[in-house]
């Protein structure tokens, strides 16, 4: 949701910024903009559209000066134009800012900033910042910055530049995310630490209410009462290759192609085999705690949500726990009950999801025990949350999820396991389960091997307007999922209902213009699924079967089937949710739509 990159030192700015938008890409795409101090004169240039346009417009332009800020757009307040792009500047074309985030309270501030005589060109709620500080720059930028900041409402991560100051940028974070690159005798500052890792794997994570100077040869960090805050250099563990496409047409392919390495990398040293547990390093300071308690909330948005609705089936069915998985968007406004032992567990593949962290603070202030599963190393969920586990999955790119998912169900089954057997789980199922959980990465490998299957059958349906996603028990929030990755990444409408639900309603839409995808591994409620599938047969739909190998019935009774190899039930999701991912992809680009770049979406939400 928004990207910002910014860079001071003694190369070029210019294409150390358009190198970090383009890793920031998947985070806006709809405008974006760089604003370069070139011999010392500020030169902005933006484009609305990808950021190939921006590029566009800047060949041939040999920007000399190495100070500079850019930013990708993913719009909140105001359209698509480039006078809404980012960066803005103050009247006098002094001060020129990047903000990801929103500034609430900016028609107030606009209307007094406008009484005043200030002249705003773009309908934007940043625009109302960088004329704030306008009216307090007296020559020292992060003094005005310092003095505009404590009558902002709302959420920011934002990096200034300024003419008249300028060997600086000042960068400031509230509630978006926000890191410093430490490079030599250069500094950067970015949204996510994949648009800087070509130049420095060394970062500083920023908290709220932070506020950074970079110089080119300095840095200086104060929190909001001006003390000097002292911080944790972390070192990136990935590197650059993993953040690239490495051959494959989108990124989305690769994550779901990379997704038995991703798995392994996830579990790597966290299953151990004779006691038929897990070790979860990130969760040894509350191991106590976690014995004591008898009910789990998840709290989750997007994909990390019906992640979190497999994690209740396992938590519940095998350890034994009382669990309920929520929306955080829905959580963080209705009155949760938190007993003193409950613990709520929050699943983020970014760490940065503004309703996610809402709901987190929201818990941590009723002084709940917090616990989280989040990919990105050092983000906010993981640094607010009391203990954790990270995903170690790499960095995901793609808009719509797909390898932090069949991460996360590993994660969650590795805590089912732990938690399992902190209390009635037998030693024969733990050890049942880690062996069984072992084998998921190769078993992953098998169900890639139906790819081209799974093109010919987008090639199949690709003309088809709506689907239909069936699963019951575990594969109940797969087919929630499956509809999700469809519509979001190609736009055709798709609805995902547990298998007992149709008969309420969507049964009504069937015919045989509407295909449905049923999800039936040979599990503890595939007869139900197959009377489901005899249901929609009767009405003449099509239907894709989603079945484990071996399983010759099913072809009687669907017109295509996938296959997949057999596993634990609490297990199905993470292999049956692949042929979903690839059939979303290849209907998407049978149809002409970019799976990384899917119209209105973000990768990470980092506003409400
Ligand atoms: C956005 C992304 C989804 C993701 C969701 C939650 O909608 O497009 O892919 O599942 O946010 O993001 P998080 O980073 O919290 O998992």
């Amino acid at each position: 949701m928004c990207g910002i990159v910014g860079y001071i030192g003694k190369q070029k700015a210019l294409p150390i910024l358009m190198e970090g938008l383009r890793r920031e890409s998947y985070r806006g795409y709809d405008s974006s903009g760089i604003v370069v101090l070139d011999n010392g004169k500020p030169v902005c240039v933006k484009a609305v559209g990808k950021l190939e346009n921006l590029e566009k417009k800047l060949q041939g332009n040999q920007l000399d000066g190495s100070v500079g800020v850019g930013h990708v757009r993913w719009s909140t307040h105001g359209g698509v134009t480039e006078e809404n792009a980012h960066p803005h500047s103050d009247c006098q074309g002094n001060i020129f800012l990047v903000h990801n985030g929103i500034i609430e309270n900016y028609k107030e501030l606009k209307d007094k900033l406008i009484s005043e005589g200030h002249k705003f060109v773009s309908e934007t709620d940043t625009e109302t910042i960088i004329h704030l500080i306008e009216k307090f720059f007296k020559g020292n930028l992060e003094k005005a910055v310092r003095e505009a900041l404590p009558l902002l409402k709302g959420t920011y991560g934002l990096a200034v530049i300024a003419r008249d100051d300028p060997q600086k940028i000042v960068v400031a974070r509230l509630s978006s995310p926000l890191l410093v690159g430490l490079g030599d005798n250069e500094y950067l500052v970015a949204s996510d630490p994949a648009a800087i890792i070509a130049h420095t794997k060394k970062v500083i994570y920023l908290d709220d209410g932070e506020i950074v100077t970079l110089t080119p040869d300095n840095f200086f960090i104060q929190d909001a009462n001006q003390n000097h805050v002292e911080k944790t250099v972390n070192e990136i563990d990935w590197n650059i290759e993993e953040a690239q496409k490495g051959g494959y047409s989108h990124f989305m392919l690769k994550e779901i192609i990379e997704q038995p390495e991703s798995i392994t990398n996830t579990l790597r040293g966290k299953l151990i085999a004779e006691s038929g547990s897990a070790k979860l390093g990130g969760l040894e300071l509350v191991q106590e705690k976690l014995k004591e308690v008898e009910r789990f909330n998840i709290v989750a948005c997007g994909t990390a949500y019906y992640a979190s609705l497999v994690g209740r089936y396992m938590l519940e069915e095998y350890a034994g726990i009382p669990c309920e998985a929520d929306f955080a968007s829905e959580f963080r406004y209705r009155k949760f009950i938190l007993t003193k032992k409950t613990a709520s567990l929050f699943i983020s593949q970014s760490g940065e999801t503004a309703d996610t962290l809402a709901a987190l603070a929201e818990v941590k202030r009723k002084g709940g025990l917090t616990l989280s599963i989040v990919n990105v190393v050092g983000s906010s969920v993981a640094r607010e949350t009391d203990a954790g586990v990270y995903n170690h999955a790499g960095p995901e790119i793609g808009v719509a999820s797909t390898k932090a998912f069949t991460s996360q169900l590993a994660i969650l089954a590795l805590l089912t396991l732990f938690l399992g057997r902190q209390r009635e789980m037998s030693l024969v199922t733990g050890q049942r389960i880690v062996k069984e959980i072992s084998r998921i990465p190769e078993l992953s490998r098998k169900v890639l091997e139906n790819n081209g299957k799974i093109k010919e059958l987008a090639e199949k349906y690709k003309n088809f307007d709506n689907f239909l996603f069936l699963g019951r028990k575990y594969n109940y929030p797969v087919a929630l999922e499956g509809a999700l990755k469809l519509k979001e990444i190609s736009y055709i409408h798709a609805e995902g209902c547990g298998a007992g639900e149709m008969k309420h309603g969507p049964i009504a839409l069937i015919d045989e213009k509407f295909p449905t995808v049923a999800i039936c591994p040979l599990d503890s409620v595939y007869e139900k699924m197959v009377s489901n599938i005899e249901e929609i047969r009767a009405r003449k739909g099509p239907v894709i079967a989603i079945a484990t190998e071996g399983d010759k019935d099913i072809e009687k009774i669907a017109d295509d089937v996938i296959y997949i190899p057999k596993t634990l039930e609490m297990l199905t999701p993470i292999l049956s949710v692949i042929p979903l991912q690839l059939f979303a992809y290849h209907m998407a680009v049978l149809n002409g739509k970019d799976p990384d770049y899917p119209r209105n979406l973000a990768k990470s939400c980092t506003v409400e």
